[in-house]
């Protein structure tokens, strides 16, 4: 690029990044992720330090930011509430161990670690025992009184307990300092009424925790539900608190809500092993975190490293990676699934999201093209969290420059070589008949690692058979021969026997795994799953959908749409070639050998989130020791294994069907005995 258009693009930067500092810290409104942000200060520094001489005074990248509102009263803090310096991988926390050791002179130390929670932080100041006063963090140095507003959460003692051995903590003053959180199940239950009210919808726990407790009538901040969690506990004797360890059980004591997680480490080799276990098993805590916090454990040591600016030396943030980023959309194409569905595809330049690189993100329809009004040339944020697909949630269209091109989708399915159309009732265009592309992708999905799991028979292979004419379905597979193969340029005679037998391996391949494998439209892995459970082979799942298709609605998660889907699916005639070629070749799936084990005859089913493992793997540990894992409980179940919170909903649908708790604490004893 030019100076001049970086010289461009820093001003929108700059704007753009005051405006969101200037909502998310004054007003308490988030206009975009503190992700998204991070991802767009990046950027500008990077500018910058391409561009020295562009560096301006009041350039967000030299600001430190913070003005309490005029409001409340304003009350300066006993101590400064500090900010962390953020690390963001191990050579980052080995190397913040290596400064604070040096500046030390010790060997090493011990570490105290808790999650990082997205909240909104406060202290709050007990005079011999009670509550008196609770201020925001402010600009660190002065806060805002929010004492009424706090005084409505029941999670904050109005007086502290008293506890056999800390009953000096209940004379003088005792600060605690924490987090105000609002847990995710009680923001979507909050956005849900709103949504019913037609009012406009919040946007995420954080910014509506910070909103909440900064409203001036304290009624309404009763009205929604709010916990909070304590990190720090504050004595004018520093001696009264010898370490972090200890402030936190005391805090316990003194009736004070602290993560359980919370720990102390021997050394920092075990901090990262803990960064390690948390970063998937935080998203299934009530609340939002974004990282952990280590502190040298003994308070003492804490205090002497003093503090560089804002942040204490003694601690740090360990941050996980963002969810969410920043890019620009190169192109937008158009991808052809097994069905023939057409769908549009953002291009992107490649970004770091969560841990892997994105480029791609499906923009799914015509619809969500207009929705987002997502451009080729657009800046977008894309959110990623954990192992779900990368998604493009908004637009930044402050950042055009006018060169932007809108993509009409529909448009672009003319220029093609096949012909597409729309089913009535339909957002999805479909390709008609069978185009070489959807043969393709049909075949290539019953290969996949979830269908036959067929070796050797990737994208490029499965093109090429295509491409050459020596096959038109999957069932056409089981005939290729070595000859056939060896003739490809792409083939050794080797690599064409290894081929063929490893069709040939596939010949009768688990009823679940066929099911799947045949693309019928809205029937995925676990559908799959539950048909080939219900009805044990493919003749009667065949005599079903074409006989008494009303049958179908009896298994658990099918509805009206996927049970016409396969109701169609076995009525077209090509299908039912198909299945005969199966036949011919010797083909044939088999009732899943239900594996002899202890919980042979047992139908499980899971709701709400398991502390120890996720969903799909307790569904294999289930199928592997002989049981049977189904998505919803429905006749038949015989356990419902829950989480921490069961609904009501579940309970009374558990109690209809005569199927048996089970939590998970009972449902791990059953599958370790
Ligand atoms: S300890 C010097 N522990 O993160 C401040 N802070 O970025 C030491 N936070 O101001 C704070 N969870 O509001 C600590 N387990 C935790 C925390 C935590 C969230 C917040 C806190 C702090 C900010 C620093």
């Amino acid at each position: 690029m030019s100076k001049q258009a970086d010289k461009q693009r820093i001003e929108k930067l700059r704007d753009l990044i005051a405006d969101y500092r200037y909502n998310y810290h004054v007003l308490d409104k988030s206009t975009m992720s503190e992700a998204a942000a991070d991802s767009l200060k990046h950027e500008l520094s990077q500018l910058e330090a391409k561009h020295p001489d562009l560096v301006t005074e009041d350039s967000p990248s030299q600001r430190v930011a913070g003005q309490p509102l005029a409001k409340f009263t304003s009350v300066p803090h006993s101590s400064r509430m500090l900010s962390l310096n953020d690390v963001f991988n191990e050579d980052e926390v080995r190397a913040w161990e290596k400064r604070i050791l040096k500046l030390s002179g010790v060997d090493d130390f011990e570490y105290f670690v808790d999650l990082k929670m997205d909240g909104f932080a406060c202290s709050l100041w007990y005079v011999d025992g009670v509550l008196e006063r609770a201020l925001t963090r402010g600009d660190g140095a002065v806060g805002e009184d929010i004492t009424q507003n706090i005084r409505t959460l029941d999670a904050i003692p109005l007086r502290l307990r008293r506890s056999d051995g800390l009953e000096h903590f209940l004379q003088g003053r005792t600060e605690v300092r924490g987090e105000v959180l609002m847990y995710k199940d009680d923001f979507a239950a909050l956005n849900k009424r709103r949504e019913a009210a037609v009012e406009p919808l919040f946007k995420n726990p954080r910014t509506t925790a910070a909103g909440t407790m900064r409203q001036l009538d304290s009624k309404l901040v009763s009205e929604r539900p709010m916990y909070f969690h304590g990190y720090d506990l504050i004595r004018d004797d520093p001696s009264d608190v010898a370490t972090y360890e200890d402030a936190y059980k005391y805090m316990q004591s003194l009736g004070i809500k602290v993560n359980p997680a919370a720990t102390t480490v021997a050394d920092i080799t075990t901090v990262l092993k803990y960064a390690e276990e948390w970063q998937d098993k935080r998203l299934e805590l009530p609340f939002g975190t974004d990282g952990l916090v280590i502190k040298v454990n003994s308070r003492q040591e804490y205090a002497r490293l003093g503090v560089v600016g804002k942040a204490p030396r003694g601690a740090a943030a360990i941050k996980y990676p963002a969810e969410e980023a920043t890019t620009k959309v190169k192109d937008i194409i158009i991808s052809i699934g097994r069905t023939g569905a057409a769908t549009p595809v953002a291009v992107m330049e490649p970004v770091d999201v969560a841990g892997s690189t994105v480029q791609h993100a499906s923009l799914h329809n015509q619809d969500e093209i207009e929705r987002l009004d997502v451009r080729i040339g657009d800046t977008v944020i894309i959110h990623k969290a954990g192992d779900i697909i990368p998604k493009v949630t908004r637009v930044l269209s402050e950042l055009r420059n006018g060169s932007e091109k809108p993509y009409d989708m529909v448009a672009e399915l003319k220029k093609m070589e096949i012909e597409f159309e729309q089913p009535e009732g339909e957002v999805i265009w479909r390709a008609v008949g069978k185009s070489p592309q959807v043969i393709k992708r049909s075949i290539q999905h019953f290969a996949s690692k979830q269908a036959l799991d067929i070796e050797g028979l990737g994208e490029k292979n499965v093109e090429l058979l295509v491409d050459e004419g020596l096959i038109e379905d999957f069932a056409d597979l089981y005939t290729l021969t070595t000859a056939q193969l060896a003739d490809l340029e792409r083939f050794a005679e080797v690599s064409s026997e290894n081929l063929v037998t490893a069709i040939a391996e596939k010949k009768s391949p688990p009823l679940a795994r066929f099911i799947n494998g045949l693309g019928i439209r809205h029937v995925g892995v676990q559908t799959a799953i539950d048909l080939a459970e219900r009805y044990g082979n493919l003749e009667k799942l065949q005599a079903v959908a074409s006989d008494q298709p009303e049958e179908l609605y009896e298994v658990e998660g099918i509805g009206e749409v996927v049970a016409r889907s396969i109701v169609e699916w076995f009525l077209d005639e090509n299908n039912q070639k198909l299945l005969d070629k199966f036949k011919d070749a010797g083909v044939w799936p088999q009732q899943a050998e239900q594996v002899a084990g202890p919980l042979k005859g047992k139908t499980f089913a899971i709701t709400g989130s398991l502390e120890s493992m996720g969903r799909e793997l307790a569904a294999e540990k289930i199928r592997s020791l002989g049981g049977t894992f189904q998505s919803s409980v429905g006749k038949g179940t015989n356990y419902l294994v829950h989480g921490d919170k069961l609904g009501d909903g579940k309970r009374a649908k558990a109690e209809k069907f005569g199927t048996e708790l089970l939590d998970e604490q009972s449902f791990l004893k059953l599958i370790n005995t």
